[in-house]
Formats: C-alpha cells, structure tokens, sequence
C-alpha cells in the first residue's frame, strides 16, 4: 500500500463536499471545485482535473473543457503571486502595453523577455511571480491598471509597477488600491472557492478595505448634483413575463 500523502486530502474532501452541498445539482459546483484544486496546487493539474471529475460524477473530458476555456485556471504552477496587466484597449492606449512590455524585460533573465504565463522565481515559492496580460479587468477609468492576486493597483505607470513587482519579491504586501489586503495567490483561490475566512478580523478586513472609485461615481455625481434624472420608460411598452422560480 502507498504510504504518499495524497495532494488532496481529507481536509480538501470534506471542503469539496461543502461546497458541493450548495447546489442543487452537483455539477454546478465545477468553478468553486476548480480554485478549491488552485488553492492547494497552486494550478489546475491532471491530477486536480481528476479530482473534480471523482467528487463530481463528470468525466475528465468535460472537467478538462472547462479548465481549459476559462483563463483564471491555469494550467501551469502559478508564482506566489499572478500580476495582471490590462492590455485592453483603453489601457493598452494609456501605456498599458508599456507596463507589460516593461514588466517582461524586468521580469525576464539573461536578456529573454518573460512570457504570457511564465513565472519568474521557482512556482509557489516566495517572491515567485507568474505575469499574464489581460482582457479588460473593468477599471477603465481608473487605466491602465494591473491586478495582483485579483486586487486592483489603479493608474499604473511603468516605473509604479516596476515597484510593486520589486515589493513583490522582496516579500513586501503593498496595498492594492481598492480591495482587500494582498495575500497570495492560493489564498485568494480559496476566496473565489466560496470558502472564507473564519477569523471575524481576517474576514471584516478583507470586506472593508476601499471599494468604489471617486472616477467611477463621477457621473452618478454629477447627475445628482445637477438634478438629472434618466428618461421614464412609456408606461404602455408591456414588460415580458417572467416566469415563476
Ligand atoms: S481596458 Fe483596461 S480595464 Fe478596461
């Protein structure tokens, strides 16, 4: 008989359970199942991708297909942390391709630039960074942004996100702009798993830090402060029936 500790254990299958237990039919707890697998591994491998498969009843092929279709699972082993650079268009035109570009070159080694997905340091260690570029992370107001681990760094320029990767893996934990307080990237997987913190003061600080923009409520603002207000819907457009849940 093996003697290995297996990579899930009995913790990660009373977890799978629980979350499990919140939908009506299994299969629709895949998602949370797939950051349940990133938050111990730290990436979805086949063995993750298995896992699933077993507490779900699917097969491997369906778990596959949706691990491989959604960008937030990644398919290699993620640094402690995963920087995001917007390179949508706004950002991009505001110095977003920049950033990444800026990013890749201080990133890289021996002169070889890093790539979409590519870590620098040793996966999962201290300090170990995996760099994506990302389709628009809805913040434009505030671009170009980035996101570490998720949590949003608002008006980035090349030199602030030369900075923060430096703090990065210095071992610092600089504030993200709105957001909780930066962790890392497994912690947050178990966040977007469904599973929070059980400490009242770990969980009121990752609830309460800053969240809404000044830039983002400029409008709503501004129509309040003037007295506007939007068009009423013609009252004889009939609204479609919704159908009883
Ligand atoms: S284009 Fe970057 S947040 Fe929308």
């Amino acid at each position: 008989m093996s003697t290995e500790t297996p990579t899930f254990g009995e913790d990660t299958v009373a977890e799978a359970k629980e979350l499990i237990a919140r939908y009506p039919q299994s299969r629709s707890a895949l998602l949370p199942l797939l950051h349940l697998v990133q938050s111990v591994q730290g990436f979805v491998s086949q063995e993750g991708i298995a896992f699933c498969a077993q507490q779900l009843g699917l097969s491997e092929a369906e778990v596959s297909a949706v691990a491989t279709f959604y960008t937030m699972y990644k398919r290699k082993p993620c640094g402690e942390h995963l920087v995001s650079v917007c390179t949508n268009t706004l950002c991009a035109a505001m110095g977003g391709d920049a950033i990444y570009k800026k990013l890749q070159d201080h990133l890289g080694s021996e002169g070889a630039p890093l790539g979409h997905e590519e870590v620098a340091g040793t996966p999962g260690e201290p300090g170990s960074i995996m760099l994506e570029h990302a389709e628009c992370l809805a913040a434009c107001d505030l671009a170009p942004v980035l996101q570490v681990n998720y949590e949003y760094f608002d008006n980035q320029s090349e030199q602030s996100a030369v900075e923060l990767v430096d703090a990065l893996r210095r071992g610092d934990k600089p504030a993200p702009t709105r957001g909780a307080p930066l962790s890392d990237f497994k912690t947050v997987e178990r966040r977007l798993a469904g599973l929070l913190p059980t400490d009242d003061d770990e969980f009121w600080s990752d609830v309460d830090g800053p969240s809404q923009a000044v830039e983002t409520l400029r409008g709503a603002q501004l129509a309040a402060d003037r007295g506007w207000t939007a068009p009423a819907a013609p009252e004889d457009v009939p609204l479609p029936e919704v159908e009883a849940k």
